[in-house]
């Protein structure tokens, strides 16, 4: 949430900077702004709207040495020019660009006003601008020291809350300042050039070389040098990674919107989250970085996975699948739910959080309290190097790729593939045959196949999407391993065309959804062969009853009636451990597509940021 990118060196602060941001543009999208010092002085552009609008106010290859700058998505006050960042002190000396919540700006705001200091914005931010101005004013010169310096870390004494900031201060034009506490911030080191940013993507095409800094950690940038200090003013040893990132993998390339492109790729995603991952016998998976021996694993009682959103989906889907294959039972829980619940936990569980960004606040506070408490940690995770990968015992990377649309695909497929291989491994440490585990690991060697054939039948489904695009309310009805499905894929519609949708296990639908059920109201089943099949078919005969419209994704072997199907999308047929994957290719399809004809800004959906980092 918000996107920050700060850069000290070459004559080009302001064009990288731009290019940062419109690669950061998923983490919020309501305002941008950016302050370069031009040699002149401090010069900061603020404009409502996209990164585009910031752009045509700077006009041509805006330069500077030095700078700072932001897209915001707003916490405190309005989308305004106002509250837009950066937000600079007002004795016009600081500036700095924010992600995060700041508790008590208000009693801080208080202080400072009886100090003299003014406001011209509703948010936090400002008050952060304005503290550090008034340390600055108050810090003595010490030869060999940066006051601007001690006066960051004296500021940041006072906050109470989350915190990524850049700042700089007009009196030092050769300065960058970084801190982070519970959002999210990396340096990249550069050639005669040093950045600052919320996210490795804006600044890959900079550098490859990248710090994470953890919470606590303050990061003085000069263009030739930086040092790191931990909370308590120690000097940091930094860690240089290598990001392996090829730029043109977050580029749109052919495709028109990044949420087509990734669900294209799911392919290529599911074979790379796969790759190397099966033993030689072709019986089970492993993991390289899981830190946990079977002997470990074994001694697990239960498992509770912890996650947000399209990420929680897929830990309903691992639910279903650890207890059906590896018999370890298994809960799901809103890692927002979690943290401030005090809920009893066996010694032997483990907590196993998924989080595609690695970032979200909710899921890392989770985390950090199972930690507490002494449980041990592992996550799904797509982000290398990201906070919760960093902070788990152990961890499994997606490999699916950076995933730049706000609305999760790709990286949800690839959840859900990687639940399935946890299920399989633990499963074959405990009680699945050799003969059960070469069948799961050959239906997930077919998969990318299956979901290429899948995708080749994108212009049947914009077609049904055509159809339905103007209804305003949506059902998503699915038993057992479809139940997830169907959530998410109401959650996707929700997401990018902002029709009203619920997802509901199908048999529910009698308790109360049913009075949805109308000639304007489409259902969308998900329907698998097998046991549970004629209970779905009777439920599809109810909603037909009530004259609703039934689109049916259905594995081939369905035997369905014709007369009570509007439309269907058929998937091929498969072991059950991979149809959730299947079964959510044609919804996240349907989605793009009835968006599409909406006019909705796909990758960008109104109200929402790639990267949850506020509570
Ligand atoms: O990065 P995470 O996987 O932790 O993100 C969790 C959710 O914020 C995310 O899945 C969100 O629900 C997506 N917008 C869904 O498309």
């Amino acid at each position: 949430m918000c996107g920050i990118v700060g850069y000290i060196g070459r004559d080009r602060a302001g064009s990288v900077m731009l290019d940062g941001l419109k690669r950061l543009e998923y983490r919020g999208y309501d305002s941008a702004g950016m302050a370069i010092m031009n040699g002149q002085g401090l010069e900061t552009t603020r404009r409502t709207g996209r990164v585009a609008e910031l752009e045509k106010a700077l006009g041509n290859s805006p330069g500077g040495r030095l700078g700072i700058s932001h897209t915001r998505w707003a916490t405190h006050g309005d989308v305004t020019e106002e509250n837009a960042h950066p937000h600079v002190s007002s004795d016009e000396k600081i500036a700095v660009v924010h992600n995060g919540v700041i508790e008590n700006y208000l009693s801080m705001k208080k202080f400072l006003i009886e100090k003299g200091y003014t406001f011209q914005s509703e948010t936090d931010t400002e008050a952060l601008a304005n503290l550090i101005a008034y340390h600055y004013a108050k810090e003595p010169e010490v030869a060999g020291k940066s006051r601007f310096l001690e006066s960051v870390r004296k500021s940041l004494r006072h906050v109470e809350g989350a915190y990524g900031i850049a700042v700089i201060c007009t009196d030092y034009p050769d300065e960058l300042i970084g801190a982070r506490k519970g959002s999210p911030l990396i340096v990249g080191i550069g050639k005669g050039e040093n950045l600052i940013a919320s996210d490795v993507n804006a600044i890959t095409q900079c550098t490859q070389n990248v710090i994470y800094l953890n919470d606590g950690e303050v990061v003085h940038l000069q263009k030739e040098e930086f040092a790191i200090t931990s909370a308590s003013s120690k000097d940091v040893e930094a860690i240089i990674h290598q990001v392996d990132w090829d730029t043109s993998e977050a580029e749109l390339g052919d495709f028109q919107h990044f949420m087509e492109k990734e669900i294209f790729e799911q392919p290529t995603a599911l074979e790379n989250g796969m790759r190397g991952r099966f033993s030689d016998d072709g019986s089970t998976a492993f993991f390289g970085g899981l830190n946990l021996s079977p002997r470990d694993l074994c001694n697990v009682d239960r498992i509770l996975f912890i996650a947000c959103g399209t990420a929680w989906h897929a830990c309903l889907v691992a639910e279903y699948l650890i207890e059906r294959y590896a018999r370890i039972p298994v809960e799901v829980e809103y890692a927002s739910e979690f943290r401030y619940r005090n809920a009893p936990l066996d010694k032997n569980t483990l907590v196993f959080a998924i989080s595609q960004s690695g970032e979200t606040i909710d899921t890392l506070a989770a985390l950090r309290e199972a930690k507490r408490k002494g449980y041990r940690t592992l996550s799904i995770n797509n982000s290398v190097g990201s906070t919760i990968a960093r902070e788990c015992d152990g961890g499994i990377y997606q490999h699916a790729g950076p995933e730049i649309g706000v609305a999760s695909t790709k990286a949800f497929t690839s959840q859900v593939m990687l639940a399935a291989m946890v299920a399989l491994y633990l499963g074959r440490i405990r009680n699945l045959s050799f003969d059960q585990g070469t069948q799961i690991v050959e239906a997930l060697k077919e998969l990318p196949k299956q979901v290429r054939e899948i995708l080749g039948q994108s212009d049947h489904i914009a077609s049904i999407a055509k159809k339905y695009a103007q209804a305003e309310d949506f059902l998503f009805l699915g038993r057992q391993l479809m139940f997830p499905i169907a959530l998410e894929g109401a959650l996707k519609l929700k997401e990018v065309s902002y029709i009203h949708a619920e997802g509901y296990p199908a048999a529910e639908m009698k308790h109360g959804p049913i009075a949805l059920i109308s000639p304007e109201c489409p259902s969308v089943f998900l329907a698998t062969s097998g046991g549970i099949f004629p209970k779905s078919l009777a439920n599809m005969q109810e909603v037909k009853a009530r004259k609703g419209p039934i689109i049916c994704v259905a594995s081939e072997d369905c035997d369905l009636p014709a007369e009570i199907i509007d439309d269907l999308i058929k998937v091929p047929e498969s072991h059950d451990i991979v149809r959730p994957i299947l079964m959510s290719i044609p919804v996240q399809l349907l989605s793009y597509y009835i968006a599409l004809e909406r006019g909705c800004d796909v990758d960008k959906p109104r109200n929402l940021a790639k990267s949850v980092t506020v509570e």
